[in-house]
């Protein structure tokens, strides 16, 4: 089949006839857009679905790759084309640009390195890696050669990461000696040999030399991975795979339990991604798109790699952080590189507004047209914020929600499209049929309506299982509102019939666009020889959006309170990763518990948001009095924030 240029919504009427459409009869909407693509073989049926099971197929029958989208048929054209531009921490070091035709060369070497390492069609990778191209090529490589990736953010422990690598049994791993995020240096071939201590499925280990750190190399494990791509050949032919072979693996937290490896497959997933990259950026080509996300999270997978390439764009690979050298590296990497799209999260940006206007003295900012916003809600302030003081009142917020297990974006404005309203994520997107329903699962219709937000129709981009655990997907998105996907977010939809997402109806809690389930903090914490027990909770933090509050009963009443902090940070730290850290900890005597034993965290919640009263209905606790205690002893807390 030959590829022809996707479909961009051009004006608000196109975007609600598409709409429509695309709800009447969503098999020829998503086929039609499908058609824009290189397919090896093309498919007998568009959707399969069942939500009591959770089989979904899109494509079925089909045979893909999705590289070949990414990068060969963007050569006989644009060959010379950047790709990717990449801008390390330090702003002094050279920035590094990639055409589409070195891209080519790049991940077919190391598609032919990761052949000749072993690593088969549909074996699992996990790439620990800085934001650099390497990883990119990682990426890409996996896909290539039809292996499925699990990247895990360079910011989790060695625990996090031998957890993750052992629950999608990976064969290989690919990392780098090390990398500096800020001032901050992290040894990452450390942390991988500590991890593989317990990692028996793991065979090879790819090192990239980033930082010339001094690391060691484990013989018959341990490859260098320029020595191994400077032998390598630059033609690899892309292993052709099965619309719904897996394409990744990615971990994220649920309410309960152990983290889960959310799986994508190819075919969808290239489609959602790519359409919905075109469409809510309104990417033009010309344009240099930046999304400062990290590749380890779903963010950098379908919007800093695979929507861009997939569109034949211009990604921004960014290595650093915002406030390193100082709090105008942001704009001083718009100007540099002349970014017409930037995408980042409202915690970056309620920490970049506390600098007020002086970083912004001196740069051009100019080529911006749009900006976006991801993560978590964005408040009406730092709304306000961006849009007057990065986007200088010309530039359209896409306000985009969405999750780990949508792989795209699912509801938000069109660029320059839909008009906006501060704070509110605004509509589907074509294809995303939304449901709203009250905790007993009855449909909230019309419009001024608030409860808990599902998706009663499949989408080509969603999430098809949890990695080795079908039954607990089932469980976790499908079994709560029969017959809808569950989301865990709670919105309105105001009179206007615009969606505002008010944030996790479930444990998960959401620190600075990290999504963290209390649990898991809890597990970390109760791993402690002296915690008896622990509770954890999110609170309204002004700069993370949410802060992690933790509420512990120790065994020794007498142990120093600054030493029982720093032990249990560190220990959290070493479990899961610095970024979960509780940003409070308060020792408590008792927990509210009810008869059945369970931990009322409706209450510890309100008394973390400062509440002292209006707890609702506590009579059914086994001892009320825990609550004043620790009311009591939260305002020493609560008086330090404000
Ligand atoms: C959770 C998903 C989507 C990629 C990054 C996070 C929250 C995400 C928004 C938004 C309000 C948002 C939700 C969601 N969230 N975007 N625009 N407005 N909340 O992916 O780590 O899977 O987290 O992030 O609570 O459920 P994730």
């Amino acid at each position: 089949m030959n590829s022809n240029h996707l479909q961009q919504i051009q004006t608000f009427e196109a975007y609600q006839t598409t709409y429509a459409k695309s709800c009447e009869n969503p098999e020829a909407f998503w086929s039609e857009i499908a058609q824009s693509f290189l397919w090896k073989k093309t498919w007998n049926k568009v959707l399969n679905w069942d939500f009591k099971t959770a089989e979904i197929t899109w494509f079925d029958g089909a045979a893909l790759n999705i590289t070949e989208n990414c990068i060969d048929r963007h050569l006989a054209n644009d060959s010379g084309k950047i790709a990717m531009i990449w801008e390390p921490n330090n702003p002094t070091e050279a920035a590094r640009k990639i055409s589409y035709g070195e891209l080519a060369s790049e991940v077919n070497l190391l598609s032919n390195v990761l052949t000749e390492l072993g690593v088969l069609k549909g074996d699992r990778v996990c790439i620990y890696m800085p934001m650099i191209p390497e990883a990119a090529f990682a990426m890409l490589a996996c896909a290539r050669i039809g292996a499925i990736h699990s990247v895990v953010f360079a910011g989790f422990s060695a625990q996090a990461l031998a957890d993750r690598i052992i629950d999608a049994g990976c064969v290989a791993v690919l990392t780098a000696d090390g990398m500096f995020r800020g001032e901050k240096k992290i040894e990452l071939k450390k942390i991988v040999d500590e991890a593989l201590l317990q990692t028996p499925s793991v065979q090879k280990c790819l090192v990239y030399q980033h930082r010339n750190f001094d690391i060691n190399m484990e013989v018959g494990r341990d490859f260098d991975w320029c020595s191994l791509t400077a032998n390598a050949a630059t033609h690899f032919n892309a292993v052709s795979v099965d619309s719904e072979a897996p394409l990744f693996v990615l971990y994220t937290s649920g309410s309960t339990g152990k983290p889960k490896g959310i799986l994508h497959t190819t075919a969808g997933y290239m489609v959602y991604a790519a359409y919905t990259f075109l469409n809510v950026f309104q990417y033009k080509p010309g344009d240099v798109f930046c999304c400062t996300a990290d590749i380890g999270w779903i963010t950098g997978h379908s919007y800093v790699l695979y929507g861009p390439l997939l569109n034949g764009g211009t990604t921004v690979l960014f290595e650093g952080i915002p406030n390193y050298p100082d709090a105008g590296r942001f704009w001083d990497l718009i100007d540099k590189h002349k970014v017409s799209i930037f995408y980042t999260a409202p915690t970056a940006i309620r920490s970049l507004e506390l600098y007020g206007k002086a970083p912004f003295e001196g740069k051009n900012l100019s080529s911006l047209k749009v900006l976006g916003s991801v993560g978590e809600p964005i408040n009406e302030d730092a709304w306000q914020w961006y849009f007057e003081n990065v986007g200088k009142m010309n530039c359209p917020i896409v306000d985009t929600w969405w999750q780990t297990e949508t792989g795209g974006i699912m509801i938000s404005p069109l660029a320059g499209i839909t008009p906006l309203k501060p704070a509110f994520a605004t509509l589907p997107l074509p294809g995303i049929q939304l449901a709203i329903v009250d905790d007993k699962g009855n449909e909230l219709y019309g419009n001024d309506v608030a409860g808990n937000l599902c998706i009663r129709y499949p989408w080509p981009g969603m999430a098809r299982s949890i990695y080795g655990n079908h039954e607990r997907f089932i469980q976790t998105y499908f079994s709560i509102y029969s017959g809808m996907y569950f989301t865990g977010d709670g919105c309105k939809r105001d009179e206007d019939g615009y969606i505002r997402i008010t944030g996790r109806v479930d444990d998960v809690i959401n620190v600075s666009g990290h999504r963290i389930g209390t649990g898991e903090v809890e597990d970390a914490l109760n791993e402690k020889g002296f915690v008896v027990e622990s509770a954890v909770v999110g609170y309204p933090h002004h700069i993370k959006g949410q802060g992690i509050w933790a509420f512990v009963i120790c065994e020794q009443a007498d142990i120093d309170y600054e030493t029982l902090c720093n032990e249990l940070r560190q220990h959290v730290s070493v479990s899961i990763g610095g970024f979960a850290r509780p940003d409070v900890i308060q020792v408590v005597k008792g927990l509210p518990k009810t008869r059945s034993g369970k931990i009322m965290r409706r209450i510890l919640r309100k008394i973390a948001e400062g509440e002292t009263n209006a707890f609702g209905d506590i009579t059914t606790l086994l001892d009320s009095s825990v609550v004043e205690q620790i009311i009591e002893g939260a305002q020493v807390f609560l008086r330090q924030k404000s």
